[in-house]
């Protein structure tokens, strides 16, 4: 049996790779004041059905529960979100700076970059409606990509406005209820013939193909670029209106970053949803808000063709995958005093493994370095001393075990 189409199992060492993106993703977050928050992998559908823009609600993983509950399997965090901050946001002082690393489900045409569950690193703030925080939350996101390695040569942010192509659907008296589907339009502009696009657009073509063949400009978004600048982070950044963002929330700055290349599907997108909260609080809370979120299956593509950030995630797989000890058992009349000393190392914190069976000392030498042991122990002739060999220099000393713990405390510390 395999798993379901767009579905994953995590073997170990892709467990390890996934766990070191989280690291980075956890560590980055703190530096920037961010806590950790999460929500219910379930929710009732109307909350996405009202909340998610069309593409995402027609590919909703959902079902009625046994207790005739319509409900979805979430495919983004950010209406739960608003969901929780609505109901909890007088107990917090304002901004929140919150993440999440939710899994989300969205029934997706599997293609490259895209599959039916992914993870996403969620960074949202909220209560501050200043160009400021936009700049605080673009910054993030390029210092999230930064950690993993990358530079300006690797990725790009792609800044825009929905209030830009907003203010431009009024200006032509387009009625409201027209504007989703042509933003949507739009934001697919570029992935479509332009015959196609110009079509859904009909009288809307001529200016909007204006803007979108370079003939458009945004004040605040050049202030978003000098505010960036200030950081050194200009070059990570450029002014694209193309991006409008298929979700339905949005309210002002947008944006998506992709790679340098141009080859892989966006691997973070986000911005500014200023009413979603409001729409969701039945006690009047109305809070500003913006965030983006990052998968990891772009994310992991991106890392995988990148030299550098692929050999620092391994690095950092490998230390934290690597044994500090292995104990050889070479006279099993010594097993139980090896046993005593396993449980004092491993309650000193170190990572310490043994053969469970006896074996020969070869074998137990041979599975000690395909561990990536630091050093081994050998229980044997030497008893009440155990021989203490350190696996890259080759170096052997005999320790009374009775100092074990504080001479492996110097000797790995070293
Ligand atoms: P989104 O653009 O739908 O935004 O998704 C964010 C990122 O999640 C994408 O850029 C992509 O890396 C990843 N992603 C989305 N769908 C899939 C998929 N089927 N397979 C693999 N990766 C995928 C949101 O979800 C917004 N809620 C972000 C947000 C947070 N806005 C404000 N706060």
């Amino acid at each position: 049996m395999k798993p379901l189409p767009g579905f994953r199992d995590f073997l170990p060492e892709d467990c390890a790779f996934r766990n070191a993106i989280f690291a980075t993703w956890r560590e980055v977050c703190r530096r920037y004041g961010f806590v950790e928050w999460d929500g219910p992998v379930l929710e009732p559908t109307e909350l996405l059905q009202k909340k998610s823009g069309p593409e995402i609600v027609s590919q909703l993983f959902n079902f009625t529960d046994k207790g005739e509950r319509e409900v979805t399997l979430r495919p983004e965090l950010t209406p739960t979100l608003a969901r929780v901050v609505a109901a909890h946001a007088r107990e917090f002082r304002k901004p929140l700076k919150w993440f999440s690393i939710p899994q989300c489900f969205r029934y997706e045409k599997k293609q490259r970059g895209r599959l039916r569950e992914h993870f996403q690193l969620n960074c949202d703030l909220i209560g501050d409606d200043s160009l400021g925080a936009d700049v605080e939350i673009i910054a993030l996101a390029i210092d999230l990509l930064r950690g993993l390695g990358f530079t300006p040569n690797d990725f790009v942010v792609r800044l825009s406005d929905r209030a830009f192509w907003t203010d431009l659907l009024t200006a032509e008296n387009v009625p409201n209820e027209r504007w989703t589907e042509l933003l949507q339009a739009i934001d697919k502009s570029e992935r479509e013939p332009r015959e196609k696009t110009a079509e859904k657009l009909g009288s809307l073509g001529e200016p909007v193909f204006k803007v979108l063949d370079g003939g458009g400009r945004s004040e605040k978004l050049e202030q978003l670029v000098q505010k960036l600048a200030q950081r050194g982070l200009a070059d990570f950044a450029k002014i694209d209106l193309s991006i409008v963002r298929g979700l339905a929330y949005y309210t002002g700055v947008v944006f998506e970053i992709f790679d340098r290349k141009g080859e892989l599907r966006a691997i973070a997108g986000g911005g500014r949803y200023d009413k979603l909260i409001a729409q969701l609080s039945d006690n009047a809370v109305s809070l500003p808000a913006v965030g983006f979120a990052m998968g990891d299956v772009v994310l992991g593509e991106l890392i995988k063709g990148n030299p550098v950030a692929a050999q620092q995630l391994d690095e950092f797989v490998r230390r934290e995958s690597a044994l500090d000890l292995y104990l050889v058992i070479a006279k099993e009349e010594r097993r139980a005093d090896a046993m005593r000393q396993l449980q004092q190392l491993r309650d000193a914190g170190w990572r310490v493994d043994y053969p469970m069976a006896a074996a020969k000392v070869g074998k137990q030498f041979q599975t000690a370095e395909s561990l990536g042991a630091r050093a081994t122990l050998l229980y044997g002739d030497e008893w009440p001393a155990v021989k203490l060999k350190t696996l890259q220099s080759r170096e052997e000393v005999l320790l009374p075990n009775e100092e074990i713990v504080q001479r492996i405390r110097a000797l790995l510390a070293a």
